[in-house]
Formats: structure tokens, sequence, C-alpha cells
């Protein structure tokens, strides 16, 4: 007897036609041992402890070893999630991996981490989104997981920033550093998880935030070494500007979409580029200085990697209980933004 159609033309989701919520069960973050403060810039290049501090909120930053790649740090933030969830790495069906500074351009970062982690009956892809890429991996996850396509997604934003910075350049040195945080999705019965993301992009500022070298346009020579197209470039002060106005924005869309408003919020967490971007984002969003978490002091920008940490260590710290609604915001190059509204 010929099976009915349904059965035949997606038989994964042949049984499910209505999706089913998606939560973090549990998230892991690794930081690299070097610590790097203001002090030893000084030394570096032209500027003081005092500017980065007032024009940034950043006091050091975490710088990995030669020999500790993207995928390093990637892998351990996702062993410690992976644990936490009480998950094994052969569960997995898909890890999501967040980053502008791959191990290589190809093969994929995510894939070295599956490798890493023993993760053998994963899909593991690739995404690039800049410091809004956690939150575009998580929706990504998410519809996954909706969807019944998959049970159980690794999302991970990891970045060896260090590896494409300029450390002759004041202007950027000062600002970025390396680490990782992953989070481990599943559905939860019972509880809604990830209610709702919004994301977007404006490929017309493409050049504000940028690394111009070691792609198609302009790959790797003895000219772009030399005329420094493999360091990552920006025009801050425009930046700045589309920050607060797209975060504001991404954040307001995303509540609005849920019904809800920023005082049910228990806890903002914003990419973690600079500490007046993030006290005027809050201010304009209403929100009070209690509810927003940052930790960009101890780490600089991390760019994917920075919300995923600041959501663990906000976790960790006990500021994010269960049933909790939290409130993820990030900008990056691109240009791209990103909010998410999540039942803890
Ligand atoms: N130490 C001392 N002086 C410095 C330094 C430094 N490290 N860096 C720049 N200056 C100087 C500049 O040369 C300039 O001097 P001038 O007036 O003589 O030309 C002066 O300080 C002021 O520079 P501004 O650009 O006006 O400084 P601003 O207040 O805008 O702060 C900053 C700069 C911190 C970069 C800010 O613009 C910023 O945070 N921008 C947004 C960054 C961001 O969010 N990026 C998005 C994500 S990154 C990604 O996607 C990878």
């Amino acid at each position: 007897m010929t099976p009915p159609a349904s059965q035949v033309i997606n038989p994964q989701a042949s049984h499910h036609f209505k999706s089913r919520t998606c939560s973090i069960l549990a998230v892991g973050s690794c930081l690299p041992a070097r610590v790097l403060a203001n002090s030893e810039l000084e030394k570096m290049v032209d500027t003081s402890d005092e500017w980065i501090t007032s024009r940034t909120g950043i006091k050091e930053r975490r710088i990995a070893a030669r020999h500790e790649h993207t995928s390093d740090l990637a892998t351990k933030a996702a062993l410690l999630a992976l644990q936490r969830a009480g998950v094994g790495p052969e569960e997995i069906d898909l890890i999501v991996l967040a980053t502008i500074t791959p191990d290589m351009p190809f093969p994929s970062t995510a894939c070295a981490v599956q490798r890493k982690i023993g993760a053998a009956r994963a899909a593991a892809f690739d995404i690039e989104a800049a410091c809004s890429g956690f939150i575009f991996a998580l929706e990504i996850g998410r519809h996954f997981v909706m969807a019944h396509t998959y049970d159980t997604v690794l999302v991970i934003g990891a970045e060896k920033l260090s590896s494409i910075t300029d450390w002759k350049d004041r202007n950027t040195c000062v600002l970025f550093g390396d680490g990782a945080g992953a989070a481990i999705l599943r559905h939860r019965p019972n509880a809604h998880g990830l209610l709702t993301t919004c994301l977007g992009s404006d490929g017309n500022k493409g050049d504000l935030i940028c690394m111009p070298g070691g792609g198609s346009q302009c790959p790797a020579s003895a000219h772009s070494v030399a005329a420094g197209m493999h360091f990552l470039r920006m025009n801050g002060k425009e930046a700045y500007k589309s920050a607060v106005n797209a975060m504001c924005l991404a954040a307001r869309e995303a509540l609005r979409r849920c019904g809800t408003d920023i005082s049910r919020i228990k806890c903002v967490i914003p990419h973690q580029a600079n500490r007046r971007i993030i006290d005027a984002v809050a201010e304009r969003l209403g929100a009070a200085p209690e509810q927003v978490f940052t930790n960009l002091e101890k780490y600089g920008n991390t760019s994917a990697a920075s919300v995923a940490i600041a959501l663990d260590e906000a976790v960790q710290a006990g500021r994010i209980q269960r049933g909790d609604l939290i409130l993820l915001i990030a900008f990056g190059s691109g240009l791209t933004w990103a909010a998410a509204v999540i039942e803890w």
C-alpha cells in the first residue's frame, strides 16, 4: 500500500506538524588565562589607562596563547555547557558556531569543535554576523528544535580577535579580547524558553567595521600584508552612533513581539563593546542600572563571544533564575544587530 504523502515527503517532520518550544539547558564559557591590562597597553601604543577607562569602561582583556585557537576556546566552553546540562557529546545533533576569527577560512571552526568534543553524530557549520553572531546562531538553533528537525543543538560564540588586531593602532587595539561562550538548546517541557528575536542588517554600512584582506576581493599577498589589510579596521565614531540606534530598535521590537516591556525584564545582557554604548542603550530603553549586566571591564569586546560569556557569568552569579525574563542585545559589523527575549 502506498503511504500517505505526509510520511514520505518529510519523514522527520511527518509526526510533528505542531512546533515545540526551545530552551537553553545550560551555558558555559572559556576565557584565556593571559590578562592584558591597560597599563601594559600604555607601553605598546600612545594611550593611557585613563583614556581607555573613561571612553570605554575596559580595564583589561584576555589574550589567547599562540597555540590556542578559536576552536580550543570554543571546545572548552562547549564541554562546560555540556557537563552542566548533563548532555553527552554524542547526543548533539547540530553545532552552530558564530565567529569572525575562524581557525582558518575553511573547513569551519564548528567542524573542528565537533572533532575535539567527539560529537560524531552532529552536523556542524559556522555563521558570520560579527558581534551579533551568538544571537543569530541561537535563532538558527531554535528553529531546528522548534521544527523537530533536531533535538539537541550546541550554539557557540567564539573569537580570537587578538589574531586580527593591529597592535600598533591605538584606535582599535585597546578595545578587543579573546574568549568563547556556549549554550545547549533543547525542548524543555512546560517552559517557554527562547520567546522571540529581532535580527537586522545594513550592508550599506559594511565598511564601518571590516577586515578588508584575506577574502576573494583581496587575497593575501605581500602587498595586502604590508598595507595592514588583514587587521580589523573600524570607524569608531560612526559605529558608536549606529550601535546605540540599532540596539534600541532591536530591543524594542523584540519586546513588542513578546507583548512585554522593559520593566518585566529581570536582566538585560548587552553586547560588551563600550560602557558608554551600554549606558546610552539602557537609558533610552528605560532599564535601571541594576537590570543591566556588564563584564566588559574584564574582557573588552569579544565580538560573537561577548553576549554568550556575559550570559554565562550572569547565570553563575545568580542574576538569572529559571522563569525570569531576560533580554539579549547585540550590534556588530555588517552592520548587524539582534535582540532576543528569553524566559530562562
Ligand atoms: N588612547 C588615546 N587616544 C586615543 C585612543 C587611545 N586608545 N584611541 C583614539 N584616540 C584619540 C583619537 O585619535 C582622537 O584624537 P584626535 O581628536 O586628536 O583625532 C581622540 O582620541 C578621540 O577619538 P574619538 O574617535 O572621538 O573617540 P570616541 O569618544 O568616539 O571613542 C571608541 C572611540 C571607544 C572606539 C568609540 O567610538 C566606540 O566605542 N565605538 C563603537 C565601537 C563598537 O561598538 N563597535 C561595534 C562592534 S565591533 C565588531 O563588530 C567586531
